[in-house]
């Protein structure tokens, strides 16, 4: 039996893949002359954090504020916070944070601008802030040039603020239909945001930082002269998405989810104890609903076709499954999979090496 000593359903993150992972984002921006600064809201995990931290990462990105609250409490100390933080209660606590961790956020309105400026400036303090650029994922971030450089000048002149330079991220790379079409729009990620810094630069502005990054255009978008920062979360376990996109292959995929059969009821229906629950209902990213099983599962070329929130189903099967047998799924999406999961095991082969909480598990406000 695989793993007996783990009660299921439980994640579990290989090892050497991991590792692996993590080597090769590091190399692709050192090779590009890049700073990589890891997305945690895939893993939520300080420790695996610090394994992105130690080969050369400058620092990490959040989307969430609580996040970034449980990473400064594991002692990491340099955060962007890829995303809008309005509202007083969270620019409180965005203030709180300055005082323990060197932080930045996104900005991409005048009000919020304003409501930042304010803050801190009354307590002394500056806050460096990137603008957000909608390079075609069209969620947050400004496209016109000279509403951007509106904004820019605000912040120019807003006591408290320092522009630190401009971010984006190209989630639609996630929509694409081929990887010719992942490749260009990750070219132009990174080409529409260094011209635009230019742009900023000769208006007079300091755009030190142009921040760019999905794991699918990683490859692409570094490789774009001007370029600084490379900001990539999924890349550290990818998935059945990123398999689907052909960014990555099967064996490049950290993480799974361990499952038991707990019921045959027919011939040709095999029933699993992970459903909804263990695995999400995801079937894609931003819109596009490529996959059409909840997860891979390994060795076999089997579709889990139906969930409920504890069972998930298997039809048609190409494989002997009894009951009792273990099976490992890589999920469709790893970021909202761990989610799931007060912790995960990381295993070499069949060994459990060690178990590590997925302490910012949670973590939405
Ligand atoms: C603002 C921002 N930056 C970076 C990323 C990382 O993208 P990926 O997980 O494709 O590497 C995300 C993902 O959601 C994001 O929202």
């Amino acid at each position: 039996m695989l793993f007996p000593e783990i009660e299921t359903p439980a994640l579990l993150i290989e090892q050497q893949v991991l590792l692996h992972n993590i080597e090769m984002m590091q190399r692709l921006a050192d090779r590009h002359g890049v700073t990589l600064r890891p997305h945690i809201k895939t893993h939520k995990s300080i420790q695996i954090a610090r394994m992105q931290l130690t080969p050369g990462a400058c620092g990490i990105a959040v989307a969430k504020l609580s996040e970034a609250e449980t990473m400064v409490r594991g002692g990491i100390h340099n955060i962007q916070i890829a995303n809008q933080v309005v509202g007083a209660s969270r620019v409180k606590r965005l203030l709180d944070l300055a005082r323990l961790a060197q932080v930045s956020c996104s900005v991409d309105s005048p009000e919020n601008v304003r409501e930042l400026s304010e803050a801190f400036s009354t307590h002394g303090r500056t806050l460096s802030v990137l603008v957000e650029v909608d390079t075609g994922l069209h969620r947050c971030g400004l496209s016109d040039p000279e509403e951007i450089g509106k904004l820019c000048r605000l912040i120019d002149q807003c006591d408290g603020l320092q522009l630190a330079g401009i971010m984006t991220h190209a989630g639609h790379a996630y929509r694409a239909s081929s990887a010719e079409e992942v490749a260009q729009i990750g070219r132009q990620e990174g080409e529409a945001m260094v011209n635009l810094a230019e742009s900023l630069r000769r208006e007079g502005f300091h755009v030190e930082q142009v921040s760019v990054g999905s794991t699918p255009t990683a490859l692409h978008a570094a490789a774009v002269f001007g370029v600084t920062e490379l900001r990539v979360g999924n890349y550290v376990f990818n998935d059945m998405i990123q398999v689907s996109l052909g960014v990555a292959a099967e064996d490049q995929c950290a993480l799974s989810v361990l499952a038991t059969v707990t019921s045959l009821p027919t011939n040709d229906r095999v029933v699993l104890d992970a459903g909804s629950k263990s695995l999400t209902t995801e079937l894609g990213a931003h819109g596009n609903q490529r996959l059409t099983g909840f997860g891979k599962i390994i060795g076999t070329s089997a579709r889990i076709t139906r969930l409920s929130e504890e069972h998930g189903i298997i039809e048609g099967l190409d494989t002997r499954l009894r009951l009792g047998d273990r099976v490992r799924i890589i999920p469709n999406h790893a970021c909202a999979t761990v989610n799931l999961y007060d912790y995960a095991y990381i295993v070499d082969g069949e060994s459990v090496r060690q178990q590590v909480p997925i302490d910012a598990r949670g973590c939405v406000t």
